[in-house]
């Protein structure tokens, strides 16, 4: 277990100056610096400031005493951690078995194709961030797609381009 008395000057410097560090330090503490707390931590930092920054990872590195990569790895392991800003609006392609067999893969290339990136990735001008899932369980509602969390069924290529160009503008 974490020694508690280990935070480093630094990072108390921080959470000092900002709220919200102090905010996610008081999380942390609770549950006693645990190393193994280290994803309920993450969730609650990226409640706390919406995503996860090269600082924040930082900041919990060092008050739960993990190397940086190892926090660093975590963050980018599991996809409902987002390293980015949100973007203004999402779309979430599922590319479950019973999505792809309805044309999932087809429909999400098209949106690729009229936002000019790739599924994870955001547009420039921060409107819309691509997602794909595997599988939320709606599968009678295939092909599923869940536009600023809100889940439509039976979608179509033309019905998400429609959308979708209609937030890029
Ligand atoms: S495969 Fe898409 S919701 Fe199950």
């Amino acid at each position: 277990m974490a020694d508690t008395a280990g935070a480093t000057t630094e990072a108390a410097e921080t959470a000092s100056a900002d709220p919200r560090y102090q905010a996610l330090d008081a999380t942390m503490k609770r549950r006693q610096y645990r190393h193994d707390a280290l994803i309920e931590v993450l969730h609650d930092a990226q409640g706390i400031f919406g995503y996860l920054t090269t600082d924040v990872l930082t900041f919990v590195g060092r008050q739960l005493q993990l190397p940086p990569s190892h926090v660093y790895g975590v963050a980018t392991f599991y996809h409902f951690f987002s390293l980015e800003p949100p973007a203004e609006h999402t779309c979430e392609v599922c590319l479950g078995t019973a999505c792809y067999a309805k044309g999932a893969s087809a429909l999400l290339a098209e949106v690729e194709r009229e936002a000019g990136i790739a599924a994870g990735d955001t547009t420039a001008d921060g409107k819309l961030t691509l997602k794909v899932s595997r599988c939320p369980g709606a599968c009678g509602m295939a092909p599923l797609v869940v536009y600023d969390e809100v889940a439509a069924g039976h979608e179509t290529a033309e019905s998400t381009l429609r959308r979708v160009k209609g937030w890029l503008g």
